[in-house]
């Protein structure tokens, strides 16, 4: 069943929007999350909230993508809005997906819990926000992945019952 999922991904990034900078994040994630389905969609935008919002609410409501993830705009600077724009268009906050990711990482390194990186559900899509550099897209996405397969068998309502 995880062959039938499709993931989106978002680019946060003001330079790489720009075409300033090339991205690179995106191969990662394509990489990492292909034991869990196929990448079908990949845009760049700015670190605007109206452009992240306005990306996610495609991708959920027209192209009703199963797995959204964001990359960049979740740390500490005034252009990070990432998280900000997930939470205003989320259904319901997932708040132990990021608590994973910056737990666990955080073996790593401590600036792990400098990302205020979110996780939810729109309608029947998963959203997750990664932080933006392909270090901390590694460490997050390879902390969260074992959550994946039955979040998302769940969310499609293929099983009702977590079996511990
Ligand atoms: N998480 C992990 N696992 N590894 C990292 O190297 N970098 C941190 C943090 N999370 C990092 C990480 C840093 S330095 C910042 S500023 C924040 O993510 C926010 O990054 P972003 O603004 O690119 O989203």
């Amino acid at each position: 069943m995880m062959d039938k999922i499709r993931i989106g991904i978002i680019v946060v990034s003001d330079s790489a929007s720009r075409g300033a900078r090339v991205s690179t994040t995106e191969q990662i994630i394509s990489e990492l999350l292909k034991p869990i389905g196929k990448v079908v969609e990949i845009c760049t935008i700015q670190d605007e909230i109206l452009a992240i919002q306005t990306s996610c609410i495609r991708l959920v409501d027209q192209q009703r993508l199963d797995l959204i993830i964001t990359t960049g705009g979740t740390g500490l600077s005034p252009r990070d809005v990432t998280p900000e724009a997930t939470k205003m268009i989320l259904d319901k906050e997932i708040p132990g997906i990021a608590e994973c990711m910056r737990q666990k990482t955080s073996e790593f390194t401590m600036q792990a819990y400098l990302s205020r990186a979110t996780a939810g559900l729109r309608k029947q899509s998963l959203i997750i926000n990664l932080p933006g550099s392909k270090k901390a897209v590694t460490e997050c996405l390879e902390a969260i992945l074992p959550l994946l397969p039955h979040a998302l068998e769940v969310i499609q309502g293929q099983v009702n019952r977590c079996g511990g």
